[in-house]
């Protein structure tokens, strides 16, 4: 039997997704997110799928650097920034532009000789406090930005939300009062929201916005799930009844016996568990869909299988299929269930799980 484990992934939902943002966002460009291996689905097809996008951004220069030798020609956008001259030198002969987020990225960029000036991004850190130039130190910054050989002047002012997740959150608001305080008088292109704000805040869209969990089908939400926002996943993650055993009331289940029968029943094997990225801390009762039914996970999640109560579906057998989620079971719920969030569990599904476009 071939590898039972797949992550299916559907390109027409991408792509579905992105005329998403372009709806909730029209006039702004459409910079899409890609960092951490296309959330998980594959840097290179998603960057493929999202041809319509304005521009990619991503986290690591060796992630742009793979998206530029397999010949994606359109900017890309390095969100963490360069740490030192040789990689500022780097993204210059590869036409990668760059966030700047630090005062001494600045000296870099004043003491680098480059043969040709670098596209910026400069960033300022309006309550995230993660990365981002103090406000007080926008008016310098900026200044020095602009009088740097080194920097085109088609700059993009930006900053990130930290608490946009929640709608009624009134720190993004706060945070965006801030940005145009801090940035006012200086007439460039800003760039402010992730996908919830694309999604909950209107004046935050600027110039360009920046969708990363919506592209994928993913609510970015705390509470509700993709099709709330008509979204459409785009990973489904698959595996199959590889046993399905009768046990006696009280048999312990797997590891540690945490779980018991409380009835003669039914238990099917399904052949995933966190050595496919599976979350080994998805606790009994998070549900798994076996031929589209919803059954619940018993017992702990070991390194290549799962249990789940076949009760409700006595005729289940060797071979059938199961949805750990995507298409017709939301990630968030398993999110939830494995007390993480979605971007945690595209991001981790491993490389033993086979790969499919669809
Ligand atoms: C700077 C920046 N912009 C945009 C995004 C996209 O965020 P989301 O996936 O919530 O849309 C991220 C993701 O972490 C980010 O770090």
């Amino acid at each position: 039997m071939t590898c039972a484990a797949k992550a299916s992934i559907n390109l027409k939902a991408l792509q579905y997704n992105l005329q998403r943002v372009r709806e909730s966002a029209g006039n702004s460009d459409v910079i899409a997110v890609i960092k951490a291996n296309g959330y998980g689905h594959g840097l290179l097809r998603v960057a493929q799928a999202l041809a319509n996008s304005d521009a990619f951004a991503v986290a690591k220069t060796e992630e742009a650097l793979a998206l530029r030798e397999a010949g994606i020609t359109k900017p890309i956008l390095l969100l963490e920034g360069f740490t030192d001259g040789p990689e500022l030198a780097l993204l210059q002969q590869h036409a990668i532009d760059t966030v700047v987020h630090h005062p001494e990225q600045i000296t870099l960029l004043e003491q680098a000789r480059l043969p040709q000036p670098l596209k910026v991004w400069l960033k300022v850190d309006t309550g995230m406090h993660r990365l981002g130039i103090g406000i007080d130190q926008f008016d310098t910054c900026f200044s020095r930005l602009q009088a740097c050989n080194n920097v085109m002047p088609s700059m993009v002012i930006m900053s990130h939300f930290a608490n946009a997740d929640d709608r009624s959150d009134p720190r993004t608001f706060t945070q965006l009062k801030r940005f145009f305080n801090a940035t006012k008088g200086c007439d460039l292109p800003f760039s402010l929201a992730n996908s919830a704000a694309i999604l909950s805040c209107d004046e935050s869209h600027g110039a360009w916005v920046r969708p990363g969990i919506m592209l994928y089908g993913v609510s970015p939400f705390i509470k509700g799930v993709a099709s709330d926002e008509g979204l459409q996943p785009v990973m489904t993650l698959s595996s199959k009844l590889i046993a399905v055993n009768h046990y006696k009331k009280g048999s312990a289940l797997g590891y540690g016996g945490s779980w018991r029968c409380p009835e003669d029943m039914p238990v099917g094997v399904v052949a995933i568990g966190y050595g496919d990225g599976y979350p080994r801390a998805a606790s009994a009762g998070t549900p798994v869909l076996i031929n589209g039914v919803r059954v619940p996970l018993i017992g702990r999640v070991s390194m290549d299988m799962i249990n789940v109560d076949l009760r409700a579906l006595p005729a289940a057998k060797i071979g059938d299929s199961a949805i750990l989620w995507g298409e017709g079971l939301a990630v968030e719920e398993i999110a939830e269930c494995a007390q993480t969030i979605p971007y945690e569990l595209l991001c981790r599904v491993t490389q033993r799980v086979k790969f499919i476009e669809v």
